[in-house]
């Protein structure tokens, strides 16, 4: 196989809910590689924005915060921590006022163009798996594994709702339900990185598979594509 040894992309892209996040997780574990959650960095530049009073048109404001963002993730007892600069956000990026804002904030040119940097720059020499909505379109069209997944919004808005459960979060379903459609609507009309599938990615749809269904489909899937050294 063509991929032995070498440095690797996986890129999992598609709609919010649809289990990226875990997916990518435990591809990141089996194989030993990196993890990065892109979507993580965007709600981190969001909640910049709020915590700064800086408008989505105030563009200037918008590129002084980029120009002084530090963004840090460490691995804490398995699990992910967010730091904006410096005051671990972890919990906050997930909640409502950032969840209201983050899918118009990720399509702000300047921000989207810092952050595609940023990405390649941390993804550089390594094996990676990168979860996102443009990952395979734009960041890395030359990703050695494309995923996307699809789910109904229905069922996409409940695995939220538990997930935000289990992390003490407490938002109703309705309202979960209603932010998903408006995000989807939002990500695939987007005249910056609309949310969309590569031609040459694999398209699964989860809404009637169990989380590890679909890692099993998506596992074989790489290994075609990828020999990894494990
Ligand atoms: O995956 P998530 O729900 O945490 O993503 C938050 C928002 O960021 C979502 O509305 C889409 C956007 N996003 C994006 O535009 N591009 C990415 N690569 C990742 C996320």
């Amino acid at each position: 196989m063509e991929n032995l040894c070498k440095n690797y992309v996986i890129a999992i892209d598609g709609e919010a809910g649809t289990g990226k996040s875990t997916l990518a997780k435990n591809i990141a574990k089996k194989y030993n590689i990196v993890y990065m959650d892109t979507g993580a960095m965007y709600r981190c530049v969001t909640l910049d924005m709020i915590n700064n009073n800086v408008a989505l048109d105030e563009i200037e404001k918008i590129t002084e915060l980029l120009d002084n963002i530090k963004l840090e993730v460490s691995s804490e007892n398995g699990e992910d921590k967010f730091y904006l600069n410096g005051e671990d956000v972890t919990k906050k990026i997930r909640e409502k006022q950032v969840n209201d804002l983050v899918s118009q904030v990720s399509h702000i040119q300047i921000v989207r163009d810092r952050m595609v940097d940023l990405q390649r720059k941390l993804a550089q020499g390594k094996k990676i798996v990168m979860e996102g909505r443009d990952i395979g379109t734009n960041v890395f069209p030359d990703a050695q594994v494309k995923i996307y997944l699809t789910a109904t919004a229905q069922e996409r808005a409940k695995r939220r709702y538990n997930q935000n459960q289990e992390k003490g979060i407490d938002i109703p379903y309705e309202e979960i339900y209603k932010n998903v459609v408006f995000r989807d609507n939002n990500d695939k009309s987007s005249s910056v990185a609309p949310l969309k599938k590569a031609d040459d990615a694999y398209e699964l749809d989860t809404t009637n598979y169990s989380l590890e269904e679909v890692e099993e489909i998506v596992m074989n899937k790489v290994k075609e594509k990828i020999q990894i050294d494990v």
